[in-house]
């Protein structure tokens, strides 16, 4: 390589280290900031405008004396603003019972996804993306419960399809189960911020819709994946490594019998713990003995 060529190559490098030199890198920091304070549950400004804490002192606007307040013109209109939210009313006995009498009202899964997402009454709603109902065949037999949306399930409003639903998928597939053949849904119709677990304020205004649900479904089996569905569907809030792979029956509004009912690990768990796979291995055999024998 010639020295024509070498100089020409750090010219390059330096046109190319300039581009990148960010006339917008302080513009891409401040949105990856924003979407982590999303990320983390941050969904309100406090302010119409935003305000840097950092800047100089003397940036600041100075103190007025008491006798003379200035005249604060109003900040200017901003189009790029969203107008702020209403106010929610808090998810309490009120909405619960508001809930009840919506969900008894609907006589289809079409009209109970459109009355949930007309519902303002789960604060959850408020922060998420999208309403995220239920996936696979309400047709079939088999229906699963899990806690929460996650961050792609809140994307796209479809549950388990992110890295837990994925591992749901094979663990169903292992005993001839796809989504044709069964349904899952979730506790809660929105997803938590920052993926919390649920308040049971949460879930119990969401129950009403989760029973009609499967009242409106009439399944022959319920898996409970996870203790916060176990807890909201079977009222025992023993861990749910104690109760995993224990038959119960959940006695649904609208039902006349009661399903038989089998609390397993969550695959987010199983994902975390692959210790614990043996033990979803052995309850899922026992679903699958279950289904047979009809
Ligand atoms: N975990 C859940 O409990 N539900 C989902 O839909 C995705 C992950």
């Amino acid at each position: 390589m010639g020295p024509a060529q070498v100089t020409d190559r750090r010219a390059n490098a330096q046109n190319l280290a300039a581009a990148r030199t960010p006339r917008y890198a302080g513009a891409m920091d401040a949105l990856e900031a924003l979407r982590l304070q999303i990320e983390w549950g941050a969904d309100e400004a406090l302010a119409d405008l935003p305000l840097d804490r950092l800047a100089a002192p003397d940036a600041r606007p100075a103190r007025q004396p008491p006798a003379a307040p200035p005249v604060v013109p109003p900040p200017p209109a901003s189009p790029s603003l969203p107008a702020p939210r209403p106010a929610r009313p808090p998810a309490g006995p009120a909405q619960v019972r508001r809930a009840q009498e919506i969900a008894a009202a609907c006589a289809t899964l079409d009209a109970l996804r459109a009355a949930l997402a007309a519902f303002d009454g789960c604060p959850l709603a408020a922060t998420a993306t999208n309403l995220v109902f239920n996936d696979g065949n309400p047709e079939s037999d088999l229906m699963l419960v899990g806690e929460a949306p996650g961050a792609e399930e809140d994307r796209a409003g479809r549950p388990f399809i992110g890295a837990a639903g994925q591992l749901l998928d094979r663990m169903l597939a292992s005993i001839g189960i796809d989504r044709t053949r069964c349904l899952v849904t979730n506790t809660v119709f929105w997803r938590p911020p920052g993926n919390r677990t649920p308040t049971e304020a949460e879930t119990q205004v969401c129950l009403p819709f989760l029973h009609r649900q499967i009242a409106l479904v009439r399944p022959r089996h319920l898996v409970l994946l996870g203790g916060p569905a176990a807890r909201a569907l079977t009222g025992n809030s023993a861990g749910i490594t104690r109760i995993r792979g224990k038959w119960t029956r959940v006695q649904v509004p609208g039902l006349e019998t009661a399903i038989p009912t089998l609390p397993m690990l969550h695959p987010a768990y199983l994902l975390r713990s692959p210790g614990s796979k043996r033990d979803a291995w052995a309850d899922l055999r026992a679903l699958r003995r279950s289904i047979d024998a009809g």
